[in-house]
């Protein structure tokens, strides 16, 4: 991979220790896939915030780079830490808060901004055909696919290099003719609510793992059901942009997928027998936009959430904040509307939720190994029935 002289003094280690190892991520990361040069990114979005799915040894590196004083040269975010500091109150164990607390302090050392949000989009737009080094799946796909900007899903570590360096490898999806339709999906449904959407990305990301789908159907004024497909899409696959409303450059490999099918992985994406009741139902992954929430204090206004199960609307403290009247509107019904976290990155079981109905194919898909839960998956407004006395 070509470096210009600065590259290379930065490699060298002549801008200290800290870019030096940031360098040599991208460098690596360039050459083992091709990458001819480094172009300069306009963000970088760094995953691998929670301590609960990041561990002790991560904490390290943040360490030894904030301490040889590594700061992001573009404009860097995060992505959800595990905790909601006002609503998990003592029933998350001191040591988990201090410790998160600790990777936050780490992060804004080194100017990576803690909006704990998986969609800093809604915070401010990436420009179209910009490129950015973001790692969080979904905010990925969301960008690439919706945004018309240009990431490659990076890991959390080379987001992060990305951040401090200012650049990222022109490999994968930076490169035009990688942005091209791979695959066209033909869909023998009527996709009716935000679950088909995120049913069809987990299935379609099952069957194909990489490329890019270019879906024939699918309605692209609804950006929240795109938001689920995506999310759901790079969950299950390797995925990073999917293409709608537009035909394919050239004769492309062409699947259907049938009805039954979505109707089978529906089934499956719920693990809890149809009797089960749930400990909790969450709304609100990916976080959820302004419409949404809008949406949701539509309908729950003047009712209240039952007594053995907790409603959690998740969403970002910009998009909380754009709405405080329907934000009051969903606390008063005993809703928790939270911030910096959400259900999958955070101890459910610490909390003693067992069961999660959700909304949300990506969360349905992740709790039963990440949060140990059941599972039930259903539309928001059959989630919002399930929560309220009626
Ligand atoms: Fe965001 Fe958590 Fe879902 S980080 S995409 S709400 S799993």
């Amino acid at each position: 991979m070509y470096l210009t002289r600065e590259e290379e003094k930065i490699l060298d280690g002549e801008h200290g220790w800290a870019e030096q190892i940031c360098m040599r991520i991208l460098v690596k990361l360039g050459d083992l896939f091709g990458a001819t040069k480094l172009i300069p990114v306009n963000s970088a979005h760094v995953s691998g915030v929670s301590y609960k799915t990041l561990g002790e040894a991560p904490i390290q590196f943040l360490q030894a780079l904030a301490e040889n004083n590594a700061k992001a040269k573009v404009k860097a975010t995060l992505n959800p830490s595990s905790i909601d500091k006002k609503i998990f109150g003592n029933k998350i164990p001191r040591e988990f808060y201090a410790k998160q607390a600790t990777i936050l302090e780490l992060f804004q050392k080194m100017h990576v901004k803690p909006v704990l949000t998986c969609t800093p989009y809604y915070i401010e737009k990436p420009k179209l055909n910009t490129h950015l080094a973001w790692s969080e799946s979904s905010a990925v796909i969301y960008a690439n696919s919706i945004l018309g900007s240009w990431t490659n899903r990076e890991g959390s570590p080379s987001a992060l290099a990305a951040a401090i360096i200012g650049k990222t490898p022109n490999y994968g999806i930076h490169q035009p003719e990688n942005r091209d339709a791979t695959t066209f999906v033909q869909i023998e449904a009527k996709l009716e609510s935000e679950v088909d959407y995120g049913v069809l990305g987990i299935l379609v990301g099952k069957k194909l793992q990489g490329g890019s789908p270019l879906f024939q159907g699918i309605n692209a004024s609804e950006k929240d059901c795109l938001k689920q497909l995506g999310a759901a899409l790079a969950s299950t696959s390797n995925i990073n942009m999917f293409c709608y409303g537009q035909k394919p450059k050239e004769k492309i490999e062409k699947i259907t997928i049938t009805k039954k099918e979505l109707e089978h992985t529906t089934k499956n994406l719920s693990t809890a027998g149809s009797e089960a009741t749930p400990d909790l139902v969450f709304i609100g992954c990916p976080h959820c936009s302004l419409d949404e929430i809008r949406h949701i204090a539509k309908l729950v206004k003047g009712r209240k959430v039952k007594k053995h199960v907790q409603l959690w609307i998740c969403a970002s403290r910009y998009v909380k904040q754009k709405a405080k009247t329907q934000i009051e509107v969903i606390e008063k019904t005993g809703a928790k509307v939270l911030s910096d976290t959400c259900a999958v990155v955070t101890w459910t079981r610490l909390l003693g939720i067992n069961t999660i109905m959700t909304n949300s194919a990506k969360t349905a898909y992740y709790a039963p190994t990440l949060n140990k839960a059941q599972t039930i998956l259903a539309p928001l407004e059959k989630c919002l029935k399930t929560a309220l006395i009626p």
